[in-house]
């Protein structure tokens, strides 16, 4: 099979690598050479492959002897179009666009299905940890409940940092810029917008229709400030950017936020630059993935096994996917969390309001109160629906003309 790529940045040189590194072992289990015969690029490329540069996309397209084209340009246009004429063409393509997957995967889907040909992104969740293969191949007969999984490495690298440091945003940042594990515009990763496209592409899995990712509810990171970090290590727990995804009945749940977990959670040890996926299903139970969910060759290795997967299934289309049908996805008031909540002053004199409006009638009152401060302390809720305990947070400032610093979703329960 003979093969294109478009975009020979980091993970596009990538997986040519890794198709030279393991050139036998792939021959091998495909029966036939994955043979590079194109690279689409704006810009020269030096190395082994400049020999094999064009500019022009109808190079590749009109090429009857390219098979499969490898997308890792990133963003929407051109990309798309270049998909889109690709399939059409009968070309299988392999993706780690999660940008294209998430606004233009059902569509994808359908044109390869039209043109009995694959559409594979495996690379586009979670980098080289097989989370869209196992999800359709080896939990195909459950009903997948919860998908919940720090999906984003620059975010828990920082996070972690912070942990152990006791730092601030501001500096772990300007620490992990300096050392290239966070984008000089590190927006994208640290305000959830990564974790939020990787998070409806799991959402569309998990419901097997499509969504939006604008439709999910997106908190990132630089809120998180070194006292609730401090808070969080007084409980023994881990600050996370999750993306979340729930199906309960034919509703669907979904947020992107950080979130304080305990010891119990599977995902509490993903510390660095690691990701970790729990995946819950009605007769599985909960599995965890596990793995660097980025970096330039795990990515490539999750491109390189799809391209593998469509050489196999070359004269049929696989089924992964999902269908153009949108789906609402419920509000963030509707999800449930414990909150830590921070409030101004001493414990004292409010106890009465904390109790009435934060705990239920069983639970015992235990502020809070890390060394030395006494200008604020905190508690921990029970469980409570967002919207209800937005608005009894207000009623608690009004009645008690104390402020609430901030609130830290926590979740006490998850194992
Ligand atoms: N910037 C992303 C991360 C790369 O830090 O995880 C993969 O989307």
């Amino acid at each position: 099979m003979k093969v294109a790529i478009m975009g020979y940045g980091t993970i596009g040189s990538g997986v040519a690598e890794v198709l030279r590194i393991n050139q036998d072992q792939i021959q091998r289990k495909v029966g036939e050479p994955i043979e590079l015969k194109y690279v689409l690029d704006r810009n020269e490329i030096a190395g082994e492959d400049h020999d094999k540069l064009v500019l022009d996309f109808n190079i590749i397209a009109e090429d009857p002897e390219v098979g499969l084209v490898v997308e890792t340009m990133g963003g929407i246009h051109p990309a798309y179009e270049f998909v889109k004429a690709s399939l059409e063409k009968g070309k299988h393509v392999v993706t780690s666009n999660k940008a294209l997957v998430d606004a233009m995967g059902s569509k994808l889907i359908s044109i390869a299905k039209e043109h009995n040909c694959n559409f594979f992104f495996e690379a586009s969740v979670g980098g080289g940890i097989p989370v869209i293969r196992t999800i359709y191949h080896n939990y195909a007969g459950e009903k997948l409940t919860e998908i919940t999984g720090i999906l984003n490495g620059t975010t828990n690298y920082i996070l972690t940092k912070m942990r152990d440091s006791g730092a601030s945003f501001e500096d772990t940042l300007h620490e992990a810029q300096k050392l290239g594990y966070a984008e000089r515009d590190p927006s994208a990763d640290i305000d959830g917008f990564d974790t939020s496209r990787k998070t409806a592409i799991l959402l569309s899995m998990a419901s097997g229709n499509r969504c939006r990712h604008e439709d999910i509810y997106t908190e990132g990171i630089r809120n998180v400030s070194a006292i609730d970090v401090e808070y969080a290590k007084f409980l023994g727990m881990n600050i996370r950017l999750l993306g979340s995804v729930q199906v309960v009945e034919d509703k669907y749940f979904a947020y992107v936020a950080p979130i304080m977990i305990t010891k119990n959670d599977p995902l509490y040890p993903v510390d660095g630059v690691f990701n970790g996926i729990r995946i819950v299903g009605n007769c599985l139970g909960t599995t965890m993935l596990y793995g660097m969910g980025a970096g330039k060759l795990p990515t490539a290795s999750a491109v390189v096994s799809d391209m593998i997967a469509a050489v196999r299934h070359q004269h049929e289309f696989q089924g992964i996917g999902w269908s153009e049908k949108m789906i609402d996805i419920e509000p963030m008031g509707s999800n449930a969390f414990n909150y830590l909540v921070r409030i101004e002053g001493t414990p004292d004199d409010v106890a009465n309001e904390v109790k009435d409006l934060f705990l239920n009638d069983t639970t015992a009152f235990h502020p809070i109160v890390l060394d030395g401060r006494t200008d604020e302390f905190a508690v921990m809720t029970d469980v409570m629906f967002e919207s209800d305990f937005k608005e009894n947070m207000k009623e608690f400032e009004e009645k008690t003309g104390r402020r609430v610093f901030h609130f830290l979703r926590a979740e006490l329960g998850k194992d």
